[in-house]
């Protein structure tokens, strides 16, 4: 169920008894971590109520494909967008019919049809309903468009009838909900990415730091979102928003990030440090602003940072560590040289003396080193990029 923590699902409920057990279902994706969202049809209000699942989903529930209060939350087309499945248990034949029909005559079937959105049906009805060559006919034609159907099983009914048309249990639907998501690369893997520059402080008004833009760091946090895993940037300060479902930590100095980084390190399976750490820090702050004085040189004293990354990979349980060297010359010396002394398991080692592979640019190359491997990304945004290192660390993680 740890595929679960993170991602986003609709759950549909229509007008069925077995609209019960969708609260209970509700409670399993929540535990797992998932971020809920109820859509009942005006018939599925009937059975259970939306104060129930709206308690059980810490969510607002949605009714109404016409409610100008829901629209200004989340509105029905930005929720179609936010789904990364839409799961609708109980689905009843009416709701099946309408599906198959095209109709967006509701909410419900309304983002059905605007949502790119894998959508999955747990059908729960009479078993006389779901033999009938009408719903068999919805059935097949539904299964052709793309749609999943998990169940429905067979036995006892609640009208008393004996056969197939009970609804999954909501643990077995939870379970086949988290398979769906098993083929994404990082799924139930969590990772932790520094990012950005640090600032050292020489006086309260000035500091020492470097060109990092962060733009690597916050493309890997999301690619690595995209792959299933739960991420967290530890950034120094940068002008881009932190992005959506990632836990942004922000620091300003080396110090700082490493406290950071330390916190829950435990949990972390793969650390990328991305972050160009100020080398060295000024050996002493000053507590007033420095005068300039009269003197036409000015000695700074300086001491070494820790250094962030090997700290995490010296540590006797440490996760997949992956560190960037981001060099002007001698490159795939120097990086290969890191690798081994910060005991990394992957270096990414960037070019910052070409402008397209540098410090601010949206573009990047890479050449990926493991201890018996070496692989060149070729030149191409940053977004894509940090997609190719991604799955390049899911490989020799999940390997
Ligand atoms: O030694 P160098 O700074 O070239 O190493 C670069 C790699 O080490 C990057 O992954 C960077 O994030 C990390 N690093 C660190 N802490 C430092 C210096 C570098 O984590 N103090």
């Amino acid at each position: 169920m740890q595929r679960l923590t993170n991602k986003r699902i609709i759950l549909g409920i229509t007008g069925g008894i077995a609209a019960y057990k969708s609260a209970e279902l509700t409670r399993f994706y929540k535990s797992a971590g998932a971020d809920v969202r109820i859509v009942m049809t005006h018939a599925a209000t009937q059975f259970i109520t939306s104060l129930t699942l709206q308690a059980l989903s810490g969510n607002t529930v949605h009714t109404s494909l016409l409610d100008p209060e829901a629209e200004a939350g989340m509105g029905h087309i930005e929720l179609a967008r936010w789904a990364d499945i839409i799961v609708i248990a109980p689905a009843s034949a009416d709701f099946m019919a309408r599906l198959e029909s095209g109709m967006a005559n509701d909410l419900l079937t309304t983002l059905c049809l605007a949502t790119d959105a894998p959508l999955v049906l747990a059908p729960a009805m009479n078993q006389a309903m779901w033999r009938s060559a009408h719903t068999q006919k919805n059935l097949k034609l539904l299964e052709q468009r793309d749609i999943t159907f998990w169940g429905p099983a067979s036995g006892e009914q609640a009208c008393g009838d004996v056969g197939p048309g009970r609804m999954l249990e909501p643990i077995d639907i939870a379970l086949l909900t988290a398979q769906r998501f098993s083929n994404l690369s990082l799924s139930g893997k969590t990772v932790h990415i520094t990012a950005g520059p640090t600032r050292e402080a020489i006086d309260p008004v000035r500091y020492i730091s470097n060109h990092s833009s962060g733009k690597m760091g916050y493309a890997i946090a999301q690619a690595a979102i995209e792959a299933g895993a739960k991420v967290k940037i530890i950034s120094g300060p940068v002008n881009i928003p932190c992005p959506d479902r990632v836990d942004c930590v922000q620091v300003e100095s080396a110090d700082q990030m490493l406290a950071a980084v330390l916190t829950d390190i435990d949990e972390c399976d793969i650390f990328i440090g991305c972050a160009a750490v100020a080398d060295f820090k000024p050996a002493v702050l000053a507590d007033n602003k420095l005068k300039k004085g009269t003197s036409a040189t000015m000695t700074l004293e300086l001491v070494k940072n820790p250094d962030i990354v090997a700290t995490v990979a010296a540590r006797s349980n440490k996760p997949f560590t992956v560190g960037f060297a981001a060099e002007t010359q001698n490159l795939l010396e120097h990086a290969r040289a890191k690798l081994s002394s910060k005991n990394l398991d992957l270096i990414a080692a960037n070019d910052v003396a070409n402008a397209e592979t540098g410090f601010n640019a949206d573009s990047n190359a890479l050449t990926l080193i493991s201890a018996d491997d070496q692989q060149h990304l070729a030149l191409t945004s940053k977004t894509k990029l940090a997609q190719q290192l991604v799955a390049h660390i899911a490989e020799l993680v999940n390997r």
